[in-house]
């Protein structure tokens, strides 16, 4: 009888722990896939079939690499995070990959999806001949602009990519995956101005070199023929300020109903230098549109600071974005591992990276044993772990009114957008509307009240509208 309950037990626990491993390509889309992308091909990190691998492509490196992470980049330590038979399970995937790739499914994602108050409808505008996409923004009820990471300017005609290339645009200064031509804005009189606001990554030598120094830039120019003109420069630091290495450079715009013209820069990978008025860094920055400083600006007339600050201690803006009715602004911002932040912001405030944070370093390392101090602001909300958030747009229009003045808020890595309830400094409800379509850049509302979603990996054009 013993020895019969005793062999009952081995099955079970044979059955259970076999079960309990679960297959390698669901570890792979649920815990590495938001990197390296949906079919292993690369995304924000490195891709997983290929044919030289930096750390090794035997059975044994690749497990050392996934149980024990790399140091210094997000690639983390996953021993200890999840079981090391889904490790084993997910190397064995991987490696299988290599020779057979037709083992990795392409992943249909539905093109309807319920939510609490909607069910949704997704069409997939464009999703072939545009590059890293970032921002995108419309002209008319008819035409939208995009920027493209890589230095590219593409215009959408009525949800179609038109081929025709437009010439001249700035060059950036980027490598690896950092920096590049990021976020645009349009002029409230854009119909008469045709002003259109550029941020991106700059240096003055135009080195393609890593250590060259380098700063976040600002130009507004005009589009005529298909061709960037007029350019003038609104925001640049002396040369004394640009920084080498840099990999987080913000790149967010808003105009806000006044007028007025919001820009962010990371703190370009220099932590120390968010808490220091006299760098450029890991700030939020509030100019008029013909780059003059406002006077009314926090540190307005203070020689020893960069008078076009708005807010300070920011690690790296991602999103900004006005309440439509009670006019306060939020912004989001990316942690470290862990310490996503959104923030309300106000004038001349200090939001505290690195002093304090939710966060802790890519390595594990503590960064700050403090997540409150005085003097520095807390934020309105956090994510830990990192969801990686991105850009931010508050519902308006006529097409969602039951979701007036709710907070779009997207995610890179968790490839996500998300529906937040505010009111004033709290979030009331939150609520994952759309999940894997790729990591989510930028969201708007278009002119005809639908919400515009710009992904990369894939790099597409979403349009939402209610069922
Ligand atoms: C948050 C982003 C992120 C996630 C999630 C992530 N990785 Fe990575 N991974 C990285 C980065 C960054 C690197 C380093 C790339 C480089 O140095 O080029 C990396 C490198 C690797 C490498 C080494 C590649 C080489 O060329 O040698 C392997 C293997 C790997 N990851 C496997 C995984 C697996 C398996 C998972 C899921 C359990 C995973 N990663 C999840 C970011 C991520």
């Amino acid at each position: 009888m013993k020895s019969v309950a005793g062999l009952l037990i081995a099955v079970l626990i044979c059955i259970s722990s076999f079960t309990l491993a679960p297959p390698g390509d669901e570890v792979y889309r649920k815990y590495c896939a938001g990197c390296h992308g949906g079919q292993l091909q690369g995304g924000a990190a490195t891709a997983l079939i290929k044919p030289t691998w930096k750390f090794g492509n035997d059975r044994a490196s690749i497990l050392h690499t996934i149980r024990t992470g790399i140091p210094k980049t997000e690639m983390i330590k996953w021993q200890g995070v999840i079981p090391d038979a889904d490790i084993q399970a997910v190397t064995d995937y991987i490696l299988k990959a290599q020779h057979s790739p037709q083992i990795v499914k392409k992943e249909k994602k539905p093109l309807l999806v319920k939510t609490k108050l909607y069910s949704l409808r997704i069409q997939e505008l464009i999703t072939r001949g545009i590059t890293d996409p970032y921002g995108i923004e419309f002209v008319n009820a008819h035409r939208a602009l995009i920027t493209g990471k890589r230095g590219e300017l593409y215009w959408v005609l009525d949800g179609k990519l038109d081929t025709h290339k437009i010439t001249g645009v700035p060059e950036t200064y980027a490598y690896d995956n950092f920096g590049g031509l990021m976020d645009l804005a349009l002029d409230p009189d854009y119909a008469k101005t045709g002003w259109i606001y550029l941020a991106y990554s700059h240096n003055t030598v135009h080195s393609k070199d890593k250590k060259t120094p380098g700063m976040t830039r600002i130009v507004r120019g005009k589009i005529k023929n298909y061709q960037w003109q007029d350019e003038q420069v609104l925001f640049q630091v002396p040369d004394s300020l640009q920084v080498g290495g840099g990999t987080r450079w913000g790149c967010r715009f808003l105009i806000d109903k006044q007028g007025y013209l919001y820009f962010t820069i990371g703190d370009m990978d220099h932590a120390a230098y968010a808490q220091d008025l006299a760098k450029p860094a890991g700030k939020v920055y509030r100019i008029h549109r013909d780059g003059s400083i406002p006077t009314d600006n926090p540190f307005y007339g203070q020689t020893d600071r960069l008078q076009a600050i708005y807010t300070w201690g920011n690690r790296n803006a991602q999103g900004i974005a006005q309440h439509p009715v009670t006019g306060l602004i939020y912004e989001t911002e990316h942690g470290p591992q862990g310490g996503d932040e959104l923030n309300l912001l106000k004038s001349g405030a200090n939001y505290g990276w690195p002093a304090i944070t939710y966060g802790i370093g890519y390595d594990g390392s503590i960064i700050s044993n403090e997540t409150s101090h005085e003097g520095m602001e807390q934020p309105v909300t956090y994510w830990t772990p990192s969801i990686a958030v991105s850009a931010i747009e508050f519902v308006k229009g006529p097409l969602f009114l039951k979701w007036k003045n709710n907070l779009l808020v997207t995610a890179l890595k968790y490839q996500e957008v998300r529906r937040l309830v505010i009111n004033k400094d709290k979030v009331t409800e939150q609520e994952i509307l759309l999940k894997g379509y790729g990591r989510v850049r930028d969201v708007k509302i278009g002119p005809d009240g639908a919400i515009y979603v710009i992904t990369n990996s894939p790099d597409a054009l979403l349009r939402i509208t209610p069922r």
